[in-house]
């Protein structure tokens, strides 16, 4: 198993440039189901995850093509992919598939609009928490579906059809924003969705939606509606820029000190993770086609951050902060509001020399004047992430096992790293 290696000490300088968004590739991809015709995709990241959606949509009929020589192709610019669900060949996505990718239980609302019926497994994911399903099943229900949970399965049905619909959402959910908005595209009348997330990546899917003919209106405010339609065309469309990766390269920056540029990506993605790198003390420019970031000589102060929906600070950077924290002139608070569970890294942060005790949701974050390299292990994606990113000041060297965590949602980190002078490299094996 890779294992990625990195030797404390050095500055960052240079740019890095930004990859489409995975959290917006997948639910796009997922889209394609939709429709008989081909939906293209541009800037569609090289990333575990997304090879591994690309199986599941095979295994129900959708076929893809990449475009162009790969060899030729810049590896800094994201794939063009062409998905194309001419016929569903089979309406059940199995454990085997669903329990590696929490994210393809969403091909339960394409699957349930354009066929009627779909059986999908329970899925599993990052291990972040239980993350249920139930509002996911609440707001199907609401458009007319039947769904029955058959040994680990979730059955739904709607034979004439969805029907559109008012819902609520008690709790705001991506994922569930995501299926209901596809899944009401091809109901019959309006739906309006209340409480709705407004990340970027609703947005995202909603425009896409839009130019296969879907006629969805106030994606990224929390209500949204949705009028019918009796089918979707093919698009064209590219993947909005990771707001993810962009923070979590803001905040590699701001912990290992110099001056970086982060292409391809916007602040406005990310204003309160932004706002609060700039309170610890880094310089954040706003450029035209990015962000630069900067922190020469000044210490990191301590920040309290709370986790929030969209447009508050991201749950996915909180690992990434918490690793900037320990080195922070004092002490900071970071509550976690979204997953019940998200904490795994504060143990392997303090086998590097942190100082943070857990209360509840709360970790309370003592900087310390110095953190040392050590072997470390991630279980979750951004977790994995916050040991390399700590790993970027320790003294010595620090090992990060269990790489496939980190592949599943950063493209090319030892390289993008390497190349603004951090020395950090993959060892296979
Ligand atoms: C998405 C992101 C993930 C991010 C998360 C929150 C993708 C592929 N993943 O995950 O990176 O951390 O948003 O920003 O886009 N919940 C329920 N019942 C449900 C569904 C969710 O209680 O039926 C809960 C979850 O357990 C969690 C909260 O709602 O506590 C938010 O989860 P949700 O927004 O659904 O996260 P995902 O869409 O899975």
């Amino acid at each position: 198993m890779d294992r990625i290696r990195i030797r404390g000490g050095n500055t960052l300088n240079g740019t890095i440039p930004i990859s489409g968004a995975k959290n917006a590739a997948l639910p796009l991809m997922i889209a394609s189901l939709l429709t008989d015709d081909t939906l293209t995709l541009e800037n569609v990241p090289h990333l575990a995850d997304v090879e591994q959606l690309i199986r599941i949509l095979g295994n129900h009929g959708v076929d893809y093509a990449v475009s162009g020589k790969r060899l030729v192709q810049d590896p800094a610019q994201g794939r063009t992919i062409h998905f194309t669900a001419r016929t569903i060949v089979d309406t059940t996505a199995p454990y085997e598939l669903v329990s590696k990718m929490r994210a393809s239980f969403w091909v339960i609302g394409p699957l349930l609009a354009r066929m009627h019926k779909a059986r999908v497994s329970l899925p599993g994911g990052c291990a972040i928490g239980t993350r249920p399903v139930d509002l996911f099943i609440d707001g199907l229900r609401a458009l007319g579906a039947t769904i029955d949970i058959d040994r680990g399965y979730v059955v739904a049905q709607a034979p004439g059809g969805l029907v559109g619909n008012r819902f609520r959402f008690p709790k705001v959910s991506v994922g569930a924003t995501h299926v209901m908005l596809m899944a009401a595209s091809l109901a019959k009348g309006e739906t309006v969705i209340e409480n709705a997330a407004r990340e970027p990546e609703v947005a995202d899917l909603a425009a896409c939606l839009n130019a296969m003919g879907a006629r969805i209106s106030g994606a990224g405010t929390s209500t949204i509606t949705i009028e019918g339609v009796t089918a979707l065309s093919g698009a064209r469309h590219r993947v909005l820029p990771d707001r993810i990766e962009t923070g979590t390269y803001a905040i590699a920056a701001a912990m290992a000190g110099g001056d970086v540029t982060l292409s391809g990506t916007h602040a406005s993605l990310l204003s309160t993770a932004l706002d609060t790198l700039r309170q610890a003390g880094a310089e954040v420019t706003e450029l035209n086609d990015g962000i630069r970031i900067r922190r020469n000589g000044a210490g990191i102060s301590p920040v309290d951050v709370v986790t929030d929906p969209f447009p508050g600070f991201p749950t996915d950077l909180q690992a990434q902060f918490m690793a900037l924290m320990t080195r922070a002139d004092g002490v900071s608070n970071i509550t976690e509001t979204i997953f019940e569970n998200r904490f795994m890294h504060v143990q392997e942060l303090a086998r590097l020399g942190a100082k943070i005790s857990l209360s509840g949701q709360v970790a309370r974050v003592e900087g310390v004047a110095k953190l040392e390299g050590a072997p470390v292990m991630a279980t979750d994606l951004r977790a994995s992430v916050s040991l390399v990113i700590a790993g970027l000041v320790a003294d010595g060297e620090t090992t990060v096992n269990r790489v496939y965590h980190l592949d599943r949602g950063f493209e090319r980190l030892e390289e993008k790293l390497g190349a603004c002078g951090a020395e950090v490299e993959r060892i296979s094996g």
